[in-house]
């Protein structure tokens, strides 16, 4: 069992603001009930008197940081990363959709625990996913994410053209409704809300308009999530172009048909219009930028800078399977060399920093959830999401090298994001639970 409460000592570092950083060297945190109820100095926090006595968890050298969010990733494309050299639309006809096909039944019941397992000892406590068009493969996959402990909200893929399920057409958009909504209806705020649902229409390609609008109504009903991708590639907005004849754009065919909601997170988003940035801006939208994937597929260049000054709510996908790890410190590092590649051409704009990208990382795929008063920051109040991070295994020469006392919080940042990963991560808690700990072969329950 775990004490509660309990102390947890390190260097204490979050992004509550794009841009700036916030740091504490020898700080602590007091976890109780599962939240961050006290937050400061280590000193200060263990002289306290207090009624009942500390555990304290002191594991040298680490940094503390809010648990990494994870905005858009596919639960049945991990087995499938780093697979294919073509581009999106023939990518998933041929290593995508037969993968997807497959996962059900017993394949579902032995990939996802391992799948959350993964996600955990990445340092990932809240991630948004999709399942395969099955119902069960979304039901399974809710059953391994309560057990993981970590932040879930998931959905059952919905699309009705050019499916690769078994069912008749005609049926698939029925099935598909039913199936949706009740697993939104199980599942949706599990756990005191641990675990929620997300509408899934996969794309305009491959989604009716009647799935389309009847996915936008359900969310709305039930109060859920959207999750669907938007303009990732040049031949899928010529497909959607070629469909919806009427629509102005890519963006107007989800404005059209009730997807573009203050609860919709949209993937990708490299080749927007002005008008098309401004009516995501408007439905207050989010966008997951998924520079791993976008890199993979050469899908393109996230216009980041233009995104933000619009006001949008951004947040980082590793995008498995297009996307070849789970690991969110290489999809920052990506999100930095995308707008480093950027810059070569457009000298006058400016470069993200490391500690923009780990804002992304955190505090900004909390708000682009709609979760900032919960997780995101080490504040007190907020629920203990964090990931326990070993400086030694980021340092070159690891314990012989340079000691962690003489780098700047800005130092410490960037090495983690060009060197961190499951090696150098020893604790994941959500809710103050450990979920994760290196020292043990199994996650901790
Ligand atoms: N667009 C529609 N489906 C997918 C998918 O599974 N992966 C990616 N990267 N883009 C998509
Ligand atoms: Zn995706």
């Amino acid at each position: 069992m775990q004490p509660n409460p309990f102390g947890l000592r390190g260097f204490l570092i979050d992004a509550p603001d794009y841009g700036s950083l916030r740091s504490r060297r020898d700080g602590a945190l007091i976890v109780a009930d599962g939240k961050i109820a006290e937050i400061g100095d280590y000193d200060d926090l263990r002289k306290r008197q207090r009624a009942e006595p500390i555990h304290w968890i002191d594991r040298g050298a680490v940094a503390i940081f809010p648990g990494l969010i994870d905005c858009h990733a596919h639960l049945p494309q991990y087995s499938a990363v780093a697979r294919g050299e073509s581009q999106l639309l023939p990518w998933l006809r041929e290593n995508i959709f037969p993968v997807e096909r497959e996962f059900t039944g017993p394949k579902a019941r032995e990939e996802c625990p391992l799948f959350f397992h993964e996600l955990a000892r990445n340092g990932t406590t809240t991630a948004m996913l999709y399942a395969a068009i099955y119902e069960d493969s979304c039901e399974i996959g809710f059953e391994a994410a309560e057990r993981s402990g970590l932040r879930v909200i998931l959905g059952k893929m919905m699309m009705d053209l050019g499916s690769y399920g078994q069912l008749q057409p005609k049926k698939i958009l029925s099935v598909s409704l039913i199936e949706s909504e009740r697993l939104c209806r199980k599942w949706h705020g599990a756990d005191n809300g641990r675990l929620e649902y997300a509408f899934s229409p996969r794309f305009a390609v491959t989604c009716s308009e009647k799935l389309m609008r009847s996915a936008g109504e359900l969310a709305q009903r039930f109060g859920a999530y959207l999750q669907t991708h938007l303009a990732e590639n040049r031949e899928e907005i010529e497909k959607v172009h070629h469909l919806h004849m009427s629509a102005r754009d890519y963006t107007d065919v989800y404005e059209k048909y009730g997807l573009l909601t203050p609860k919709t997170m949209l993937g990708h988003c490299i080749h927007l219009s002005a008008r098309e940035i401004d009516a995501i801006a408007a439905a207050q939208s989010n966008i997951a930028h998924c520079p791993t994937s976008n890199l993979f597929l050469g899908s393109g260049l996230f216009k980041l800078d233009q995104l933000l000054k619009a006001g949008l709510a951004i947040g980082l996908g590793s995008d498995v399977g297009a996307g070849p790890e789970l690991n969110m410190w290489q999809v920052m590092r990506a999100a930095l060399d995308v707008q480093k590649v950027r810059s070569m051409s457009e000298p006058a704009l400016q470069r993200l920093r490391p500690s923009e990208a780990f804002y992304l990382a955190t505090s900004g795929g909390a708000r682009a959830l709609g979760k900032s008063a919960v997780i995101g920051s080490l504040d007190a109040g907020k629920e203990a999401d964090l990931t326990v991070v070993d400086l030694t295994a980021v340092l070159p020469y690891g314990k012989q090298g340079r000691r962690f006392d003489d780098l700047s919080t800005e130092d410490i940042v960037a090495l983690c994001i060009y060197r961190a990963g499951p090696h150098a991560n020893l604790e994941t808690y959500v809710r103050g639970k450990c979920v994760y700990r290196a020292s043990e072969a199994a996650p901790c329950q």
